[in-house]
């Protein structure tokens, strides 16, 4: 009896709100793949209000959506921050998630001193790998064993399939890959470790990472998969192009992580697709439809497409460890502000107040 009440005692202070029971959608897709969303500071800290059961019913993997980006954790040489990265860690042992870091090696929210000497100058090639690798051993080693995947590099390849000419490419080489993945395997040699882009449904793209990649395995370099951002639109990519890269990741010998999913419905200005954050116009009322609520057609067309993207997920569930969405819920998206800025979107499956949208999973 009293044994029983500190063990209440106990759960209450764990869980300060009451734990979830309800079947979510981790639950629904048990048998498949984790159910996972990228997460911020007031998300896992306990500010958000709701945010944690939310996340306890519906999810069983985490991704940090920027906290761990090289911006926020080494913003200036040597000066670490692992505040978000700590309560990310722990609100993910909380949810016995899978833990997904993101990410270690890439062109954007990197500060410039990264790639320069004192005098402002491009580091040498020796150097880069050097800050690189320390970046990398700091990061994985701080959370060994308890981040179970990393997003090591990330958009290394243009849409046709020529390597982005970034600083790490230009500085180091095409090995800067490769240095990336052998040292993160030594660090942690069991956390998996994958490779991440966007478009990864267009063909000469897929072609050229998957060449990267087998080209590296073969070396004996431990690539486990090949992370699908999933940035889509209401009408592309088809689910025909989709599968066709779910089929070849899974043919050259890697998992399929889908790893940032999200349906934007609305218009672009361009046709863009992906994720290129240095694409951005600026807010006007033309391109803003949904302002003061989604229509319901259209709310009704993205829940019809998440169910058809579920539904082949679901069909390859032996091959996908993983769909992630890029953002817990429509209010914390990062589409309200791209490709243009101050916008009202609704591409998750969660509202902003926080609720499952009706249609999806309903039997
Ligand atoms: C890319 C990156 C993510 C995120 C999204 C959009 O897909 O991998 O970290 O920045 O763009 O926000």
């Amino acid at each position: 009896m009293r044994f029983s009440l500190l063990l209440l005692l106990i759960l209450g202070f764990l869980f300060p709100n009451p734990i979830p029971s309800d079947p979510g959608l981790k639950d629904h897709f048990k048998n498949d793949f984790f159910i996972g969303a990228a997460v911020n500071m007031r998300q896992v800290n306990g500010t958000e209000k709701g945010a944690d059961s939310l996340l306890l019913l519906h999810f069983n993997s985490i991704t940090s959506e920027n906290g761990l980006k090289w911006g926020p954790v080494q913003p200036k040489a040597g000066e670490y921050r692992f505040d978000f990265g700590d309560a990310f860690v722990e609100m993910g042992e909380r949810m016995d998630a899978y833990i997904v870091g993101h990410t270690l090696v890439w062109h954007q929210q990197t500060p410039d001193w990264v790639f320069q000497d004192g005098e402002g100058k491009f580091l040498d090639r020796e150097n880069l790998i050097h800050r690189m690798e320390n970046h990398i051993s700091t990061l994985v080693g701080r959370y060994k064993g308890r981040i179970h995947a990393w997003d090591v590099v990330n958009e290394a390849f243009e849409d046709n399939g020529n390597w982005r000419k970034t600083h790490w490419y230009n500085l180091i080489g095409e090995d800067f890959i490769e240095r990336a993945f052998r040292k993160a395997n030594e660090i942690d040699p069991k956390a998996e470790l994958i490779y991440n882009n966007y478009n990864v449904w267009k063909p000469e793209k897929r072609k050229a990472i998957l060449e990267m990649a087998k080209r590296l395995k073969a070396k004996g370099v431990r690539i486990d998969g090949i992370g699908m951002q999933g940035h889509y639109r209401l009408n592309s990519p088809s689910l025909d192009q989709i599968e066709q890269a779910i089929l070849d990741i899974h043919e050259a010998g890697f998992e399929v992580h889908v790893t940032e999913l999200d349906v934007d419905v609305l218009p672009r200005p361009t046709d863009v697709e992906g994720a290129d954050l240095s694409i951005n116009f600026a807010e006007s009322a033309e391109w803003n439809p949904f302002k003061d609520g989604i229509s319901p057609q259209v709310e009704k067309d993205l829940v019809t497409r998440y169910s058809s993207l579920f539904a082949l997920f679901k069909k390859h569930g032996d091959k996908i460890a993983r769909v992630t969405f890029w953002g817990l819920h429509d209010g914390s998206s990062w589409l309200n502000n791209w490709p243009v800025r101050g916008r009202t979107n609704y591409p998750l499956l969660f509202d902003r107040e926080k609720r499952l949208k009706k249609g999806f999973i309903e039997d």
